[in-house]
């Protein structure tokens, strides 16, 4: 186990490269599934989900190989197996991609509950409406989802709740069946184009990723053979640039899609920090103390859930009182009392956060609720007077690739400590 400790103050300068996403990285991973061939999937994150999901695969019977430091082949032909158990999938959140995924090449999924962040309840229950939608039956056996279908038919399914999980999962099971499956009210985030066109160099028929509407043609057959280069990681760029501006740094973010970065871009404008984009970079540096501002999350594209706990510990420094609203997730402030012992004002409302900027925060030992958060916390040692140690690194090793060595390139003053279990 480890912790990091944190001398904070030190301005962050420089340039930083934004690895591979990791939620397209954990959705196409599974999506080799569906192919009946050998893939190579570059710029994926060598990160602990990624590592887990593969084992997840490799236990399934796929052959995986790091050809590279990023890049991966994968052969699934060799898959024997449609059971994922409670072991394996427990451990993250996009485990419950297996159920699409075998669903679609093998008319069959037994996989237990998936596991990841705790943000109050994560239901499954539209997934499950999709795939029944299309032909199967789901049953509760021995506490794991049960998938069968003789037959997959395409489908019109409305989406109750945008849902970045459901869109995927019935894209997976949509791809080989009969006919045409409709996706309305689907999920526009990036990385769901970009799973949409790995699967569509394989051979899928799928039109509108992107937009609330998807169209997915059934095909008899996914052909590998393709090489596919995830997207940069949007979440990562995000924390580095939240990173710049609370440390009051200048930090050129290399390796990004700007447009994918334009709610944040829009409401760093809003509170005075320094924005300038290149074609794959983005600059961002502060020389004037930062505004007050309103945020709320939504589905993509609009301020995304996973950019809140970061956003939130930046206008701890703001001059003036903000507020911060989640629109996704029913519980993602539970870091906020870690916060508020280094000095921050905070009174959560249900689902708003009311934030008084306070001039600095003072360093202290604090915990990492979960990734996102996780990263939160580093920031706010990385901002603060003092010495900062977060506990619980592990969350944040599962979704930041060399997140410690990143940082001090930066100049940041962190250390990966060894600590007794
Ligand atoms: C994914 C991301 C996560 C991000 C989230 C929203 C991965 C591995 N995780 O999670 O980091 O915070 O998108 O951008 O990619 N819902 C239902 N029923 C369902 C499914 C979802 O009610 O069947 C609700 C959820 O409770 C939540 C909302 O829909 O309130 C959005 O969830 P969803 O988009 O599905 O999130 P995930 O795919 O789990």
């Amino acid at each position: 186990m480890y912790k990091f400790v944190i001398n904070g103050q030190k301005r962050l300068k420089g340039e930083v490269e934004i690895s591979g996403s990791k939620n397209a990285a954990l959705a196409i991973l599974p999506a080799t599934i569906l192919v009946g061939g050998v893939c190579e999937i570059h710029c994926v994150p060598d990160i602990d989900d990624v590592r887990t999901m593969i084992d997840i695969l490799v236990q399934l019977g796929a052959s995986i190989e790091w050809i590279s430091k990023d890049d991966l082949r994968i052969d699934t032909s060799t898959i024997n197996s449609h059971t994922a158990t409670y072991e394996m999938a427990s451990k993250i959140r996009a485990s419950c991609y297996l159920l699409g995924a075998l669903l679609g090449s093998r008319k069959i999924a037994f996989v237990a509950p998936s596991g990841g962040c705790n943000f109050g309840v994560r239901p499954i229950d539209l997934h499950i409406k999709g795939f029944k939608l299309m032909g199967a039956t789901h049953t509760l056996e021995h506490g794991a989802d049960l998938l069968k279908a003789d037959e997959l038919r395409g489908a019109h399914i409305y989406l109750d709740m945008v849902s970045v999980g459901a869109t995927i999962n019935i894209m997976f099971a949509a791809v080989k069946a009969k006919g045409t499956t409709v996706i309305e009210n689907a999920a526009k985030e990036p990385h769901i184009v970009d799973v949409a066109n790995f699967l569509n160099s394989m051979g899928a028929k799928i039109k509108g990723a992107g937009t609330d509407i998807m169209r997915i043609v059934g095909v008899e057959t996914l052909k590998g053979g393709y090489k596919h280069t995830i997207i940069p990681d949007q979440i990562e760029a995000g924390t580095f640039m939240i990173a710049a501006a609370t440390t009051k740094g200048d930090v050129l973010v290399k390796n990004v899609i700007p447009t994918h970065m334009e709610s944040l871009v829009s409401k760093f404008k809003d509170m005075g920090v320094n924005v300038e984009e290149f074609d794959d970079s983005i600059r961002v540096w502060i020389d004037k103390p930062i505004n007050k501002a309103v945020v709320k999350t939504l589905p993509h594209p609009g301020f995304p859930t996973d950019l809140q706990p970061l956003i939130a510990t930046l206008l701890c420094f703001a001059e003036g009182i903000s507020t911060v609203t989640e629109g996704v997730w029913e519980s993602r402030f539970q870091y906020v009392d870690e916060l508020k012992r280094m000095g921050a004002k905070i009174d959560v409302n249900g689902k708003t956060a009311i934030i008084e900027g306070v001039g600095t925060l003072s360093g202290a030992p604090i915990r990492a609720h979960d990734l996102r958060a996780g990263a939160a916390m580093v920031i706010a040692g990385l901002a603060a007077e003092g010495t900062t140690e977060v506990y619980n690194v592990r969350d944040i090793d599962r979704g930041y690739q060399q997140f410690v060595e990143k940082l001090k390139a930066l100049g940041a003053d962190i250390e990966r400590v060894s600590i007794k279990e």
